[in-house]
């Protein structure tokens, strides 16, 4: 055990920045010693000299080893290979030639675990490499896009609490399924039946009726053979369900949720969407209001633009890409979808007759974000809905009782945490927004 103080390797360039201003006046170099450790990203060398850059969860730094100072230990530092991890003690100096503008003249090198040849390569394709995720994970780009998704959890949970929102999670298993459908994965549960969560929502509505405004932030499951870049099996769900909520409350609560944790990208990740080459403009151009348009002007710019498209279909992706393009690249909400697409917990207008009190937030290259709605408060209703579309929910007949014990006016919505992610990183695919994707083929590692 090393009695050494060790500090990260941001805090360390930080630490050669201070005294760097500090010597100015006296002209004289910037030093500074550091203790830091990490895992090897690149080494070059010759007979002389070894150049060993090392990162941390923090960033990067260049670190050079001169032979003559480890005559004993050289034999074993010529053969560190990427991802060795070791200690490093030494001189911290600003260097404009070294990848992070510093380097560490090294007095020290204490060799932790040694590396075999690391099996991720510039040539590996998108299986191999889904193959070695859990050593892919380390690669800046991965490590960038989770930093951001990190904070998008946080900026969520945070507005939420600000808020006055309750965290109330629900489980994963569940002996119904509730958005139905084929997209329901089964599986066996001791002797019965059961399925992997698709929502939170039918516990949701009965939580609000105790505690008026809740939220989780949890895996759904869509059993989706699809195999779309913004698809996966298993995707983080941010739900949101308020007691006394009418749609405008529930795109309101959406939109500022969106700003808040985009904010806090662009306040906090900085250094990561550089990484990613994410176009910083596409982001602060998110101005609020979002705009808001009916499904049936949506049609009518579908069908302006060419699309082959007919009131009463539903979007397909690229509808819903589209008219995120049409209308200024930017986030747009779309309400008073037919109820014939709709489900049956969706509220009528009664304003507009035949169209729900829901809403999709779509989003430039992604489509749909976000889903949201008003629901049908009258319990009479609903089991006509329901009549009408054929559904006899069976044990899940609880969900009802929502509505038979004082039922209120309520809203809710379901974001993608990936899909969010995804865009923000300018990421063509949601698989490098999770850190482990699961896909219709991929279920390890
Ligand atoms: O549109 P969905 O199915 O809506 C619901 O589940 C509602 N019960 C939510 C609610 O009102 N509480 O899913 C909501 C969102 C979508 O807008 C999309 O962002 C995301 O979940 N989503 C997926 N993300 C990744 N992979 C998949 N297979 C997804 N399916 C839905």
């Amino acid at each position: 055990m090393t009695t050494e103080k060790f500090i990260s390797i941001s805090e360390a360039m930080k630490k050669a920045r201070v005294s760097q201003v500090h010597s100015a006046s006296s002209k004289s170099q910037s030093k500074g010693k550091v203790a830091v450790r990490g895992w090897i990203y690149r080494e070059r060398g010759s007979n002389e000299l070894k150049f060993l850059i090392i990162r941390d969860s923090t960033d990067i730094i260049q670190c050079v080893l001169k032979k003559d100072k480890f005559e004993k230990q050289w034999k074993d530092i010529d053969k560190l290979q990427v991802e060795a991890s070791i200690e490093i003690f030494g001189d911290i100096k600003k260097d404009s030639r070294a990848l992070s503008g510093y380097e560490i003249l090294v007095e020290k090198i204490n060799i932790i675990g040694v590396s075999d040849k690391f099996p991720i390569n510039k040539s590996l394709n998108e299986e191999l490499l889904g193959d070695r995720r859990h050593l892919w994970i380390r690669s800046r780009k991965m490590t960038a896009a989770l930093k951001i998704r990190s904070s998008v959890m946080f900026a969520f949970h945070e507005y939420m609490r600000k808020n006055g929102f309750t965290e109330v999670d629900a489980p994963s298993l569940s002996g119904a399924t509730s958005e139905g459908g084929a997209e329901t994965f089964e599986i066996k549960y001791f002797d019965k039946k059961a399925y992997l969560t698709q929502s939170w929502q039918f516990y949701a509505e009965n939580i609000i009726n105790a505690f008026e405004k809740a939220y989780t932030i949890a895996p759904s499951f869509r059993a989706e053979k699809s195999q779309t870049p913004w698809h996966v099996t298993e995707y983080w769900h941010f739900e949101m369900e308020g007691a006394w909520f009418d749609l405008q409350d529930d795109m309101k609560v959406t939109e500022e949720c969106i700003m808040y944790a985009l904010n806090k990208v662009l306040k906090e990740n900085k250094k990561e969407l550089e990484i990613l080459g994410a176009k910083l403009s596409r982001l602060e151009k998110v101005k609020t209001p979002f705009k808001k348009i009916t499904y049936k002007e949506a049609i009518k710019k579908l069908k302006e633009k060419g699309h082959k498209i007919n009131y009463g279909d539903d979007f397909g992706a690229n509808e819903e890409r589209g008219l995120a393009k049409y209308y200024g690249d930017c986030f747009i909400f779309v309400t008073n979808y037919p109820l014939s697409l709709l489900k049956f917990y969706h509220g009528e207008d009664l304003k507009n007759p035949g169209t729900g009190t829901n809403f999709n937030l779509l989003a430039p290259d992604v489509g749909e974000m976000v889903d949201g709605s008003q629901r049908e408060p009258d319990l009479k209703k609903i089991i006509e809905r329901l009549k009408k579309a054929k559904i006899d929910l069976g044990i899940s007949d609880w969900y009802l009782d929502s509505r038979r014990y004082g039922s209120v006016p309520h809203s809710g919505f379901g974001l993608g945490v990936e899909r969010f992610v995804g865009w923000i990183c300018g990421f063509d695919t949601i698989k490098d927004a999770i850190a482990f994707p699961r896909t219709p083929t991929r279920i390890y590692p």
